[in-house]
């Protein structure tokens, strides 16, 4: 039977396909090149802080000083959980994944705003403001109430990074640890059109609301082959155990086609310009640290992959060095990818917004390939 006349293309993983506009974030994949809003993400990584990406991406343009202070307050006022979401979240299993727990705490919190159908720039805004000021104490609190730990609560007078660590930990973290989480939270604010802001964007465009279309984000996030690699370097790190063990793990891995975690990308054919700055930091804390081994088994991994799978455009991501950096700062291994997504609320709200701005529903149409015109075999008959 033949569809309508209309020119289709398959572009199984819509690598071909542009599916809009947008401002936010450009990548140039061939010279690993990252910018939001034009500006080098190595520019922000040296001089800016979260709070100041976060204006940027929601403004397109950065902050002036007043601004930026008025941000911070709007965000602080949000930090603090209530007793209903931390309620909610003492029912949470304290062996559940604390991604699942954020998607749940995430898309709970819709169950809670009066407003939560209000589709206004501003209502929305709103919205994204409290899931982001919030997500640093529903991740912190889940870490502490899984280890019989009461939640610390939240400083308002203390900055995203600072204050996440101080409520994981109860004692306030040193400045190259805080200033180390606020770069990699500037790092993974936005990344265009990647799978999870898709998502966010293919929700929001049904005229749906910001907290379902973060809860959606979450989920996509998740996966390994996006956000969830970070955790999955960590682990092959330990499944290598040692610097001697590695030449062997990455050959035989490459012969029977597994892939190595935090290599490789859709869009990156060359060396993602955020690995490389994860890469300097994981070094520095390596020095501070004293704790050399995995830093160097992560660039004996990357020696070995340049020289057997570089001609393919397969470099470290985000997530390789990532990994060594939130590990040696002492986070647990299965935040690695909540704290991805508490930066990248970020990104998933800027892009929400502007589709919120310019809205058409998505909704692609897939190939069919099944049969017609089969008859109907009553049950009794099966
Ligand atoms: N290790 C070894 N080989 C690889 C890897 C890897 N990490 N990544 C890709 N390849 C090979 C793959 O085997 C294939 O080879 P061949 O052409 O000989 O069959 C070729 O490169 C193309 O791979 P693909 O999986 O078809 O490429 P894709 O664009 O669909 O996938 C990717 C991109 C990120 C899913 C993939 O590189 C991958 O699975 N990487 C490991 C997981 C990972 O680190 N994910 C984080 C992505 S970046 C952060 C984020 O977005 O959240």
């Amino acid at each position: 039977m033949a569809e309508a006349a209309v020119t289709m293309h398959m572009d199984k993983g819509l690598d071909h396909t542009i599916i809009g506009e947008s401002t936010k974030s450009f990548i140039d994949g061939q010279n690993g090149v990252l910018e939001y809003l034009g500006i080098d993400i190595d520019d922000l990584a040296r001089n800016s802080t979260f709070e100041e990406v976060v204006f940027l991406l929601w403004n397109d343009r950065l902050p002036s000083a007043d601004e930026l202070e008025s941000l911070k307050s709007e965000l602080r006022a949000e930090y603090e959980l209530g007793s209903e979401l931390l309620g909610m979240l003492r029912l949470v299993p304290a062996d559940a994944s604390p991604m699942h727990m954020l998607r749940t705490m995430v898309s709970a919190m819709g169950t809670m705003d009066a407003d939560c159908d209000d589709q206004s720039l501003e209502s929305e805004r709103r919205k994204a403001i409290k899931v982001l000021a919030k997500t640093p104490a529903i991740i912190a609190a889940f870490s502490r109430l899984r280890k019989g730990e009461e939640p610390v609560a939240p400083r308002a007078d203390l900055d995203i990074a600072t204050n996440f660590l101080w409520m994981l930990n109860d004692e306030m973290p040193g400045a190259a640890s805080a200033r180390a989480i606020d770069v990699s939270l500037v790092l993974h604010a936005d990344h265009g059109i990647n799978a999870s802001t898709f998502a966010a964007m293919v929700t929001i465009a049904t005229q749906s609301d910001m907290y379902s279309a973060l809860t959606s984000a979450i989920g996509t996030l998740r996966g390994p082959l996006h956000g969830g690699a970070n955790e999955r370097v960590m682990r092959m790190l330990q499944e290598i155990g040692d610097i001697d063990s590695v030449d062997a793990f990455v050959q035989e891995s490459l012969a029977s086609k597994r892939k190595i975690m935090g290599f490789g990308h859709r869009v990156y054919k060359a060396l993602d310009p955020r690995a490389k700055y994860l890469r300097t930091f994981a070094k520095q804390i390596a020095d501070e640290t004293g704790n050399h081994e995995l830093y160097e088994m992560s660039t004996r991994i990357q020696d070995i992959m340049e020289r057997e799978v570089g001609s393919k455009g397969i470099y470290p991501n985000v997530d390789f060095y990532s990994a060594t950096t939130y590990y040696s700062l002492g986070l647990e291994i299965d935040l690695f990818t909540p704290v991805f997504a508490l930066s990248r609320n970020a990104g998933w709200a800027a892009h929400v917004l502007e589709q919120h701005q310019d809205n058409r529903l998505i909704r692609p149409r897939c190939q069919y390939t099944g049969p017609h015109g089969v008859a109907y075999t009553p049950m009794s008959d099966r």
